[in-house]
């Protein structure tokens, strides 16, 4: 058997540009999935938190819509790389909530990658692991930035640059309170409604994914200047309710913790249900105590440098 790990994730700055070729800042979480997976048979059978699945080698490559279907695609994907079969067993256990904005969907991918390469003894690279899970994000989302692949391959905190092919590392400690909504959605679905915007209304949408561009370049040379870039957050969160993808309790959870001192307060990853992180290096009792108080529950994680790894 095999077993591999990867990070969640807290996006800081840029999601949704970020589809359009604007740059991402992301960082890893201490908040791992993990994926334990070996031959066995000649069916694949899937074992998670969030449902299980079986099917035969022969029905790998079918559509899925399951809450299986990122690690569906990762095992075909895999499969196709090595150009080599088998059955196989894989269990799933994650620290990080599904559909929440965490980036559990990129994590379990990742995880699933370099546990399945691994079983067949190919040594893929971290680059490739991170290309294989941004096309299982391509194929199963249909768009998607390599945002979240990245960051669950390598961890730490990157700027991506999707145009350029170009990830970063930063130096940057940034102390971050999470507050999740319990609501859960679908990337897919909120990448589908900033596209419909901007089809509509590219003149008036165009600039605001501009506008994230441009606040994420800057917030990454005031976090290599260890400058602070609370009000970036505040404009980009801003900017990502002009886009319609907070909602109301996520804006509450916001203003409530910049109410109670936080420097800056966004939501994270897609929006629509999912979560928020406020930048509190001061007041952490208190901006814990307001988000918890606006309806969300507040996630304690730190920022994690280790990227995926065999366990
Ligand atoms: C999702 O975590 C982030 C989005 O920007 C989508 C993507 O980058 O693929 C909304």
């Amino acid at each position: 058997m095999v077993s591999a790990s990867a990070p969640g994730k807290v996006i800081l700055f840029g999601e949704h540009a970020v589809v359009y070729g604007e740059p991402s800042l992301v960082a890893g979480i201490d908040k791992r999935v993990y994926v334990d997976a070996e031959k066995k048979g000649d069916r694949i059978s899937i074992a998670s938190d969030v449902g299980s699945s079986s099917f035969s080698l022969d029905e790998i490559g079918l559509p899925a819509q399951d809450e299986l279907r990122y690690v569906k695609k990762a095992v075909e994907l895999v499969f196709k790389r090595v150009d080599k079969r088998t059955g196989l067993e894989i269990n799933i256990t994650s620290e990080v909530p599904s559909a929440s904005g965490l980036g559990s969907s990129a994590s379990v991918s990742v995880a699933t990658i370099l546990a399945v390469s691994k079983l067949f003894d190919a040594d893929l690279t971290l680059k490739e692991i991170a290309e294989l899970g941004h096309r299982v994000e391509l194929e199963v989302q249909g768009a998607a930035s390599p945002t979240d692949s990245s960051v669950a391959t390598f961890g730490g905190v990157l700027f991506i640059q999707p145009t350029e092919k170009k990830v970063d590392s930063i130096e940057a400690d940034l102390s971050l309170i999470i507050g999740y909504t319990g609501v859960e959605r679908s990337t897919k679905v909120l990448v589908e409604r900033v596209k419909s915007l901007r089809d509509r209304y590219p003149g008036i949408v165009d600039p605001i994914i501009q506008d994230i561009g441009r606040l994420t370049r800057e917030a990454r040379t005031r976090l290599e200047r260890g400058d602070d870039v609370g009000d970036l957050m505040n404009v980009n969160h801003g900017l990502l309710e002009a886009l319609g993808v907070s909602t109301e309790q996520l804006s509450r959870a916001v203003h409530a913790a910049r109410d109670a001192g936080a420097r800056g307060a966004k939501l994270t990853g897609a929006g629509g249900g999912g979560c928020m992180i406020a930048l509190a290096p001061n007041h952490q009792v208190e901006v814990t105590r307001a988000i918890e108080a606006s309806g969300c529950s507040a996630i304690r994680a730190s920022l994690s440098r280790a990227g995926v790894r065999i366990e």
